[in-house]
């Protein structure tokens, strides 16, 4: 592949009110190329062009085939897709299967005895814990039989999971898959409100807990959050009848929170009662639902985004196997968090349904010190690595040398979440990696359910700081506003759509079918009326570019939505929070660079007449958002100010709010209703001196378009 060189040359900045994409130019430096090496080519999964070939356009939606058939099926399917009522897609059609099936059972005749998770506690004095796949096994079904003649639960019901990562957790999805009940893991840093509105979204009457754990040190009371959860479930008009709470320690409740009566019960004393019972796979229609995963959107509530069963676990165990090149016998280590999307697709059910050993590590990668993931690395001989980058940052401050240090090799690294820099990728390559591992950038989303740009690893360079090529069956394209293609090597960026469906992308949004239409596939729809699959593109919500070699560079959200860590933040979920403060009149919330995280909230607020600008107010909002949505939305600053930038209509104009806050141009602003309020808020939150202006980031620049 020739080299890229291809530039774009800088423009200056907008200075009309709203940018359109062709305006945006994007100017970057092109990186050289990588390769991986001949030791990783001779053992990869994916190293025959000719595989790659089945998977050209003119094989959609056949090609998928070739995914669905690495599962056991316990019935085949009669039809690839059914897409005879866009966007409502139906994959392998007529086909019956059960997920913990080929994620447990299907494993035992062949690696009865090879480890399935390996459970790293977060204090160094405690030992790793094996668990097998004969012993994942007799644990999976003994809580199915709990789940079933316990909790009451059957096919269909929803469950909330409210859990950290331990063990117990994939324990519980999966027998809720055994079973097929549709389990909605909630993030354990979110809070016991916010789980509670998910919970009653869903219409879930029991909630699954653990009482605490470990983080960063200090021990997490989780108990607590779940009578948050349950007051809250119950005054949103779903009540709870039970809650069964594992215990970090069997045997021993470590919760100062009180026990409820005939609601709370220990899961290991229950347990109990079902010791060495199996229950039989429930056989599944290939399109009945496998779990839901709240995220957060344009509008103040989070949605549920559903996942089927036969697409969603045929296309994470096929991208599983060609992207992660994973291979039963490798120790794989994904550190990310079981209750996102990158947990459930690439430690949970992806990893699983290829019988591959998947670590679990209870805490944050830099306790005690940033030494902690090359000593687990080491010692479980780990030989495929998944992180984001805010963790690549956050261990290459605080520990640039540290890997070396370590005797570990890494074969392949992954990386997810959010844009790279370039020299960031260049560390993960060449110290963590220790320029031996081949590395994929994989760009996706908790509603598209596996990954839809990566490179190929044996087969595509490396390019740092770009995702790559589309992954195998997905045709993307980019749009401007107007829905003109922005073509490869154009120097442009615009909105990145995929125009196919595939078997990973999400059903629907729970309880809301008319939301799922209108915020994924309204936007390029020419023909609502329309029968035919080419007339429903995907619209993914991010800004991209692609240069002349067909390596997607994704830009970052161009909606409400803030990437902070790599966790998705709807600033209209943190706005509504701000707003239930009696003293605040208004409040906007917008990103701000950070270096390590990525993007951070930055809340601006004005308050009602007569009501003085204290810190206890500051106080306040930090205080509420992370009682309503958890610590992980805690604003980095919050600023009061006098009144907020406004249009005629009276509309919050937070692209110049997030302008402020990063340094950047604030772009013509003759047409704000008050525009002497700008210079204002720039002194309030620069000081007096006026800092020279920025050429931001793209997703900063486009902030606040879609409202
Ligand atoms: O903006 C993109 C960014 O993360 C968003 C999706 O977040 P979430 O649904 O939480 O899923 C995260 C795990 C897949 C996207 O809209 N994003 C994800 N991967 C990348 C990325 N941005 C740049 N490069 C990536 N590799």
């Amino acid at each position: 592949m020739a080299k890229a060189r291809q530039k774009s040359k800088a423009k200056p900045s907008s200075t009309k009110n709203k940018l359109t994409e062709s305006q945006i130019a994007v100017h970057w430096k092109e990186e050289e190329y990588l390769r991986p090496s001949k030791k990783f080519i001779a053992q990869a999964n994916l190293a025959d062009p000719a595989f790659v070939k089945k998977f050209d356009e003119k094989h959609f939606p056949e090609c998928f085939d070739l995914y669905a058939s690495l599962l056991d099926w316990d019935k085949p399917w009669r039809k690839t897709l059914d897409s005879s009522n866009p966007p409502f897609w139906k994959w392998f059609v007529g086909g019956k299967l059960n997920a913990c099936y080929n994620c447990v059972d299907r494993h035992l005749a062949k690696y009865k005895n090879k480890a399935a998770l390996i459970f790293v506690p977060e204090p160094e004095s405690e030992p790793a814990a094996v668990i097998t796949y004969q012993e994942l096994y007799k644990r999976v079904n003994e809580v199915a039989a709990m789940l079933r003649d316990f909790a009451g639960l059957k096919t269909g019901d929803r469950v909330t999971i409210h859990m950290p990562m331990i063990p117990e957790l994939p324990i519980t999805m999966l027998a809720c898959a055994r079973l097929g009940i549709v389990h909605s893991v909630v993030f354990g840093g979110f809070s016991g409100e916010a789980c509670g509105l998910r919970a009653a979204d869903s219409g879930s009457r029991v909630l699954i807990y653990a009482d605490g754990y470990h983080r960063n040190g200090k021990w997490v009371d989780h108990k607590a959050s779940a009578d948050i959860a349950v007051h809250t479930a119950t005054k949103e008009g779903q009540p709870i009848e039970k809650v069964l709470i594992w215990q970090r320690y069997p045997g021993r409740f470590t919760s100062d929170a009180p026990v409820v009566a005939n609601r709370d019960f220990f899961v290991n004393d229950v347990l109990k009662n079902y010791r060495g019972q199996t229950v039989e796979p429930v056989s599944q229609d290939a399109e009945a639902p496998l779990f839901l995963m709240y995220t957060s959107g344009t509008t103040g509530k989070p949605k549920g985004c559903q996942h089927r069963t036969g697409g969603y676990l045929a296309y994470v165990t096929g991208t599983a196997k060609y992207y992660q090149d994973i291979h039963p016998e490798d120790v794989y280590w994904c550190m990310a968090d079981i209750g996102w999307i990158t947990g459930h697709s690439y430690i949970v059910y992806g990893p699983m349904a290829l019988g591959a050993t998947s670590v679990l590590y209870e805490g944050v990668p830099q306790y005690p010190d940033a030494g902690r993931p090359w000593r687990i690395a080491e010692r479980l001989d780990v030989n495929i690595f998944h992180t984001s980058p805010t963790a690549i940052r956050m261990l290459r401050k605080a520990g640039f040398h540290e890997p070396k240090i370590y005797n570990y090799h890494f074969k392949h690294m992954t990386t997810v979440g959010e844009p790279i820099e370039p020299e960031v990728w260049k560390w993960y390559y060449e110290v963590v990696g220790k320029s031996q591992a081949v590395i994929v950038d994989t760009w996706w989303q908790t509603e598209t359910g596996g990954f839809l740009c990566t490179t190929k690893p044996a087969l595509d360079p490396m390019k740092p700081g770009s995702a790559g090529p589309a992954a195998l069956g997905i045709y993307p394209v980019i749009w401007d506003e107007e829905g003109k293609e922005v073509k490869a090597g154009s120097g442009h960026a615009g909105n990145i759509c995929i125009r196919n469906p595939w078997p990973g992308i999400m059903q629907t949004i729970w309880g809301d079918p008319q939301r799922f239409v209108t915020q994924y596939y309204k936007k390029y729809n020419k023909n609502p009326k329309s029968k035919n699959w080419r007339d429903w593109p995907y619209y993914a919500a991010d800004g991209a570019m692609l240069p002349a070699d067909g390596y997607y560079r994704i830009l970052g959200r161009v909606d409400d939505v803030i990437n902070v860590a790599g966790h998705r933040l709807g600033t209209k979920e943190v706005e509504s929070a701000c707003l239930t403060i009696g003293e605040i009149a208004e409040a906007a919330v917008v990103p701000a660079v950070d270096e390590v995280k990525g993007r951070v909230p930055v809340v601006y607020i004005s308050l009602k007449p007569g009501v003085p600008s204290t810190k206890a107010i500051q106080d306040k909002v930090i205080s509420t958002i992370e009682t309503m949505i958890g610590k992980i939305a805690r604003p980095k600053t919050i600023h009061i100010v006098p009144d907020m930038p406004k249009t005629r209509s009276g509309k919050i104009m937070r692209r110049v709010l997030a302008a402020i806050s990063n340094h950047m141009d604030t772009g013509d602003i003759t047409t704000l209703a008050n525009p002497d309020i700008v210079e204002q808020i720039r002194e309030l939150v620069q000081g007096r001196n006026a800092t020279p202006l920025k050429e931001g980031p793209e997703d900063i620049k486009r902030f606040g378009e879609e409202a």
